[in-house]
């Protein structure tokens, strides 16, 4: 009996050890890909066509795994989950990396950049590629930016000059600028994570936001938002980001076709962000109970005078050298 229970866990342990040896002879790798939008936006879009890409050219050498709407990590650990290796690739939006890097904060200074093509052309730059490596100390390695688009101010009040979001209190990104350009109107923010938005305008806990149009629809923020303001004021883009003591330890090979695969992925995310903004922007706009709210150049002219002190504010940890760059880069100053 005792030579029989042992000969059967013998063979449970051979199996077992079997199965891992087989695990690890297939040698998958396995990359988590974890985000907090849908899977319509451009974001979401992205993250979808790197894993089909993906798993068409490796075929069993990698597996991608896609988590969308905070449902493996949200805005509070995901970050810390990828310096643990509990996640792979995150694309968090620029705001969001300030505890890693001041530099990023560049992005969400209000009315630097004119629109989308001016904040392309600050990314492939020197200076805004450069970026890319500013958190690798903190285990963050940059593969890339990814666009969404400008963002428009939305609340329970039609905003149309400046003193209208006084008093008001806006849901926020983890960003000090945000912070500054929201006191800058008499507003109160409050930093929420991106999950807890809907609800927060919904209860009233907050009465206004800022997201660019994808994030507006996908979540159907406009339907507890009933006026949205075209403001264009900033930008939400994206660096997807990985962990350098897994990214770099990828076989040289399939990292390579990785890489290749992410800058493919790149250009059409990138290709195709202002257009799926502005198809949600008409889709808002034809939606019942919702008023898009269009500025003429005076009334915009006033929300860049109330926002664009907070530049001065801000001068000093982003960089002189890194806003510089960012401000050559509109259409009336490009080169
Ligand atoms: C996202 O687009 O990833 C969410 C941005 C936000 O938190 O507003």
């Amino acid at each position: 009996m005792f030579k029989s229970i042992c000969a059967i866990a013998a063979g449970s342990l051979l199996l077992a050890s079997a199965t891992v040896q087989a695990a690890s002879d297939k040698g998958t790798i396995v990359i988590k890909f974890a985000h907090v939008v849908a899977d319509s936006t451009p974001k979401g879009q992205g993250a979808l066509l790197f894993k089909k890409l993906t798993e068409e050219r490796l075929g069993d050498k990698v597996k991608v795994e896609i988590y969308p709407n905070s449902t493996l990590y949200g805005d509070a650990n995901e970050l810390e989950a990828l310096s643990n290796n509990e996640v792979q690739l995150l694309a968090p939006s620029l705001a969001k990396f300030e505890k890693y890097t001041k530099q990023l904060q560049v992005f969400d200074l209000p009315f630097l950049f004119d629109d989308l093509a001016a904040v392309n052309r600050f990314q492939k730059r020197a200076k805004g590629r450069q970026l890319l490596r500013s958190m690798e100390d903190h285990n963050i390695v940059g593969l890339a930016y990814w666009h969404n688009g400008m963002k428009q101010l939305s609340a329970t009040k039609a905003l149309r000059v400046p003193s209208d979001a006084a008093g008001l209190k806006f849901r926020i990104q983890p960003s000090t600028v945000l912070e500054a350009q929201f006191n800058s109107l008499g507003a109160t923010p409050l930093v929420l994570p991106f999950a807890d938005v809907f609800d927060a305008l919904k209860s009233g806990k907050v009465q206004g936001a800022e997201n660019p149009w994808s994030n507006i629809y996908s979540k159907q923020l406009h339907s507890v938002q009933p006026f949205i303001t075209e403001t264009n004021h900033g930008v939400l883009d994206y660096m997807l980001v990985s962990n350098p003591r897994f990214w770099y330890a990828i076989p040289h090979q399939i990292r390579m076709q990785l890489e290749g695969i992410i800058d493919e992925v790149t250009f059409e995310v990138n290709r195709q962000a202002e257009a799926a903004n502005q198809a949600d922007r008409e889709r808002i706009a034809a939606a019942a109970g919702t008023q898009v709210i269009a500025l003429n150049d005076e009334q915009r002219n006033a929300w860049r005078n109330a926002m664009q002190p907070v530049w001065q504010q801000f001068e000093g940890v982003i960089g002189a050298d890194v806003m510089k760059a960012a401000q050559t880069v509109n259409r009336n100053k490009s080169n």
